[in-house]
């Protein structure tokens, strides 16, 4: 399935080493789209239609789980402008994807605070939320989400419902990203080496890959580099 990069067999089929979920920050759309002396939010446009490729191929490759950082709670500092493209853009996904998850047997989930979004658009993440969860594949999609505002919200979370002493179990059964297992795979495009606020509690042990592609040039090709690249690193989980 990975093109001409082979998993090793014993690899692939220990469940324990498996590849679960990988999770995306997609960087790189401004500089992509500068370089080609067009405005920012045309990168951002064909980052999009990257965003959709590359799901729908993790999909069919049978990795379980994956999630994109597609804007963050710091994102709303930038120019209108593109703030309004990057919406719009995410917007416009959500019609159009809809029976691509359903093909792919995927469950859609939105990580962060949806209550900052138009009602409208709300409804519809909450809609799209509830007609795919009992699917088998999971996509969860970062908008309005930042892994420090994740804890805080569970904690919150916690502090209602009564609790006066918490565990680390009680903080991942709250965390937007609770169902999920957590990330074995973070990939970083567009050459930043620093995880930007992005599952902060459930990267602990993700093995972390950067890479210098911008994500408008990201492909299949180089998610079958990140993956294989995955299957020759040694988890330890603090043991030797
Ligand atoms: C980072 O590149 C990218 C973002 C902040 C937005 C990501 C958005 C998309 C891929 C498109 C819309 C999303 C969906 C879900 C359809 P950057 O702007 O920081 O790039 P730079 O580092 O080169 O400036």
């Amino acid at each position: 399935m990975f093109g001409k990069n082979k998993i090793p067999k014993a690899v692939e089929t220990n469940k324990e080493k498996r590849l679960q979920h990988i999770a995306f920050i997609m960087d790189g759309n401004g500089r992509w789209a500068k370089k080609r002396g067009m405005p920012r939010t045309y990168g951002h446009s064909v980052g999009a239609k990257v965003f959709k490729k590359i799901i729908e191929y993790c999909g069919d490759s049978g990795i379980k789980a994956v999630t994109v950082y597609a804007f963050s709670t710091e994102n709303w500092k930038r120019p209108k402008e593109e703030v309004d493209t990057i919406l719009s853009l995410f917007v416009d996904y959500l019609s159009d994807a809809e029976e691509s998850w359903k093909e792919r047997n995927i469950q859609v989930h939105f990580l962060g605070d949806k209550s900052v979004f138009p009602p409208e658009i709300a409804e519809r993440m909450v809609k799209l939320e509830q007609d795919s969860f009992d699917r088998e594949k999971i996509l969860n999609i970062a908008v309005n989400y930042g892994g420090r505002d994740d804890i805080v919200h569970a904690v919150n979370a916690l502090i209602k419902e009564g609790k006066t002493e918490i565990t680390e179990d009680d903080i991942t059964s709250h965390l937007y990203t609770k169902d999920s297992p957590a990330p074995d795979l973070i990939v970083r495009t567009g050459a930043e080496t620093r995880l930007s606020n992005f599952l902060l509690w459930d990267s602990a042990y993700s093995e972390l890959y950067f890479t210098s592609t911008l994500w408008p040039d990201f492909d299949e090709k180089s998610v079958d580099e990140c993956v294989f690249e995955f299957y020759k690193r040694k988890r330890r989980y603090g043991g030797v």
